[in-house]
């Protein structure tokens, strides 16, 4: 499909994953396409169409999708997980409505697992995909090295560096991610794919310490009981050792 020259439309292009993935389709040679609520910024390349909206409301959604070969969605709001049901019951209506043949949808590794509302929300998402009348992927993967770099910082703030006890994580380059989707939406819809897990299942500890050294901070490392809704990560569902396919391992991505 590489001489396809109907564009790609990516939701949620402007975040961390999406722009990640608007980059490596356009080194691919597809062309492609932005839905955000937002203006586009003069960081946003050349060759990218833009086209403002909002999944919630459906404003935009007719000329997002007109004309598209596949929809990669990537847009999501876990500060109001719930509104992400919204978006997608919206994005399916309007893909139904346009005749999109394809789409691809990026959950998460463990969501029918572990009992966090989030990850629920992100499961009733890809039944709403699966059920949508649309040939679809889904590709699960595991957390992003950005985004547990975010949270070990904001553990990291004071003199003392927290780690919720027993936890582990396995985390993946998010341009690792962006590559797979990119395969899957050329080569057509093939269902719920392998699980994509970083390269390393490392205790938060660990993560931690190699964070920290990487900042070049001295600061102690106290361990807390990993409560509330930690607890439910305490199982691991959240992991794939089995699908540990990722390269760039934490340490490397933050030197990167
Ligand atoms: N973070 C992780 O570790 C991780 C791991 C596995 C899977 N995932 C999944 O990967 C996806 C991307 O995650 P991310 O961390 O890259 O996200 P992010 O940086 O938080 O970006 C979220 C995106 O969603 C868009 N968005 C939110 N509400 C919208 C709406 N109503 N209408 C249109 N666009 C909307 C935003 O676009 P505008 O603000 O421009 O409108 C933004 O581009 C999510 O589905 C997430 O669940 C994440």
């Amino acid at each position: 499909m590489a001489d396809d020259d109907r564009p790609v439309l990516v939701t949620g292009g402007t975040g961390t994953l999406g722009r990640a993935l608007v980059h490596t389709l356009l080194d691919a040679g597809r062309p492609v396409r932005v839905l955000s609520r937002r203006d586009r910024t003069p960081a946003v390349p050349d060759e990218v169409q833009w086209q403002v909206g909002d999944l919630l409301t459906g404003e935009g959604l007719p000329q997002a999708l007109a004309g598209v070969s596949v929809v990669i969605h990537c847009a999501s709001n876990p500060r109001k997980p719930d509104e992400d049901l919204d978006a997608a019951v919206q994005l399916m209506l309007a893909c139904r409505a346009a005749n999109v043949p394809h789409l691809v949808y990026i959950s998460i590794v463990g969501v029918d697992a572990v009992p966090f509302g989030y990850y629920q929300v992100k499961r009733r998402v890809e039944e709403i995909v699966e059920d949508g009348g649309i040939p679809w992927s889904i590709l699960r993967a595991t957390q992003f090295h950005d985004f547990v770099a975010t949270l070990l910082g904001a553990l990291a703030k004071g003199p003392v560096a927290l780690v919720p006890r027993g936890l582990r994580d396995q985390p993946v380059d998010v341009r690792e991610v962006a590559a797979r989707l990119a395969t899957l939406a050329a080569s057509g819809p093939a269902g719920r794919v392998e699980d994509l897990g970083g390269p390393q299942v490392l205790t938060v500890d660990e993560l931690m310490r190699t964070y920290l050294a990487a900042k070049g901070r001295h600061a102690r490392v106290w361990s807390f009981p990993a409560l509330g809704p930690l607890k439910r990560f305490r199982d691991g569902g959240h992991l794939a050792p089995e699908h540990a396919t990722g390269r760039l391992t934490f340490a490397e991505w933050l030197q990167h």
